[in-house]
């Protein structure tokens, strides 16, 4: 079952938390004063990630535990970054792994060390593709938000006056990633509902979750398909919206003929934010990576010190962010 938690509720629970933490400040840091949690992200040089990570850091200062941020881009990675989590006398960690199906073989080796695990952002999967419910989880509502990004992009369709039938979709694709695949397929299903015509999206697969790899998978679509007058692009995230948006360019599309609506709001879409002259990247549905990487280190933070289990699995929302309001929404999600 899972708990959707709207951003209010969330900081709600923050609040909640940090006077629960005054009230019993003395004894909680009497006897925890050597927790100590590992941060493992699959993309450590990525914006969103980088801010998850410094979050969880700063949640450790406040409440008196230590966070040590890792790297683990492979499974290779991520099994030695474990033990050497293991070796610091580290007693869990929080994750965002490389790949979800190595879920069984990281819970393996961290149950062999008696370690608690949380997964942020992807969640863990068995081998039939079933989310591996035993592990608590805390990640963005795949589906919510990539509705939120359908519903932006046909509103500036709207905006700009657009005939769909001479628009074309780009949906840069990642599927073995099943909230890469809820937050597609959200928007998706709302600019169908809009009255975007189906026969006119078109996938390009990345490989990846990253600029590099969207930008490779958008230009031969482009290409294919040179026909149409305006394009929209979605992805998993803004990193990859970039990538397409990118290949537009190098494509020789106008700005005023691209229409891209990402997800994350980090430092990506702030630095084409701020450029003099508008992109074709429009907006980016902005979720608050501080607010992950704080709950679930105070999270599990809470599950090592005090032995209380994290909620199951916590949905987290998002907010439209544009070049005209990207400043405001900022700070509004603590970013
Ligand atoms: C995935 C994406 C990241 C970010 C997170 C947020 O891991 O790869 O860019 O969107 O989800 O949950």
């Amino acid at each position: 079952m899972s708990i959707t938690t709207t951003l209010s509720t969330t900081f709600t629970r923050l609040a909640l938390g940090s006077a629960i933490m005054l009230a019993s400040l003395g004894s909680v840091h009497a006897q925890d004063d050597d927790v100590k949690i590992g941060f493992i992200v699959k993309k450590p040089e990525q914006a969103w990630f980088i801010n998850e990570q410094q979050a969880a850091t700063e949640a450790g200062e406040e409440l008196g535990f230590e966070v040590v941020r890792l790297g683990g881009e492979d499974g290779q990675e991520v099994l030695s970054a474990i033990d050497n989590l293991y070796a610091q006398g580290a007693q869990g960690f929080v994750i965002c792994p490389p790949d979800v199906r190595l879920g069984p073989a990281i819970m393996n080796r961290a149950r062999q060390y008696g370690m608690k695990v949380m997964t942020v952002d992807d969640q863990f999967v068995i081998a039939s593709g079933e989310p591996m419910e035993d592990v608590p989880h805390l990640g963005m509502s795949g589906t919510k938000i990539g509705r939120q990004v359908g519903d932006a992009i046909a509103a500036e369709m709207d905006a700009r006056g657009w005939n769909p039938e001479d628009v074309a979709a780009l949906r840069i694709t990642n599927n073995e990633l099943p909230t890469a695949v809820e937050r597609t397929d959200g928007a998706t299903a709302a600019l169908l509902e809009a009255g975007f015509p189906e026969g006119n999206i078109f996938d390009a697969p990345q490989q990846n979750s990253d600029t590099a790899s969207a930008f490779s998978a958008a230009s031969p679509v482009l290409s294919q398909n040179g026909d149409y007058e305006h394009w929209i692009i979605y992805a998993l995230n803004e990193e990859s919206v970039l990538g397409g948006v990118r290949a537009t360019e190098q494509y020789g599309l106008a700005p005023e003929d691209v229409i891209g609506v990402g997800i994350n709001g980090s430092g990506a879409a702030f630095a084409e934010f701020s450029r003099d002259n508008p992109t074709g990247f429009h907006g980016t549905v902005a979720v608050s990576s501080t607010m992950h990487g704080r709950q679930t280190a105070e999270d599990l933070y809470r599950w090592i010190a005090e032995d209380k289990m994290p909620p199951a699995n916590t949905e987290t929302s998002g907010v439209l962010m544009t070049r005209e309001n990207w400043q405001d929404v900022r700070e509004q999600l603590g970013l």
